[in-house]
């Protein structure tokens, strides 16, 4: 079975990443983590949790992580991950994925961008990282919210290499 990890960081957003996590179809085994700062923007948002890892056990290559997402990915996180560093489960996390050679998805979210964070993407895209940010898509004729999320959700399921029937491909 399949081990995917989502990871939510302190960026707008925090129920596309929850959405996320909830969508992953029954045959994969499933962990989510957030970053210690994300409870506090998703309590901006509405959703009140406490603590920040949810399972230890990721912080290992060892522990044998399949694919992860980042979602949202704040600038913060990316930069970190960009740099190496892995201060916390998600961060450390990204980081055994890109030692390992496995499939890492970040989805930043931040408008404008500026050079750093655009610097810190297009390193990251050239050791195998996918950058998928949560872009809207206007031909998948979303009728809510929920619609939009899922074409996205279902973009970075297809970078995972996860079936699902988040959207409608194009004939
Ligand atoms: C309400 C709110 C919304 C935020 N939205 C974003 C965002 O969309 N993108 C971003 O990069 N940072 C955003 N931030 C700033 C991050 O939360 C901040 O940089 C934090 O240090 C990120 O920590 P983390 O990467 O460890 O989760 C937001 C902060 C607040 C309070």
């Amino acid at each position: 079975m399949k081990k995917i990890l989502i990871a939510i960081s302190g960026a707008s957003g925090f129920e596309l990443g929850l959405r996320a996590y909830e969508k992953l179809p029954p045959n994969v085994e499933k962990y989510l983590v957030t970053t210690p700062n994300a409870p506090i923007v998703a309590q901006k948002e509405g959703y009140h949790f406490q603590g920040h890892e949810i399972w230890a056990g990721p912080a290992s290559g060892s522990f044998g992580i399949d694919g992860m997402l980042v979602a949202p990915c704040s600038m913060n996180t990316l930069a970190k991950i960009a740099a190496g560093i892995g201060d916390n489960l998600p961060t450390r996390a990204a980081r055994v994925m890109v030692k390992e050679r496995r499939p890492l998805v970040l989805a930043p979210r931040e408008l404008p961008l500026d050079p750093i964070a655009l610097e810190a993407m297009l390193k990251l895209a050239h050791l195998g990282v996918f950058i998928a940010p949560p872009i809207l898509a206007y031909y998948s004729a979303p009728k809510s919210l929920e619609e939009m999320e899922d074409f996205i959700i279902g973009k970075w399921f297809d970078l995972l290499g996860i079936e699902h029937d988040l959207y409608r491909r194009w004939q």
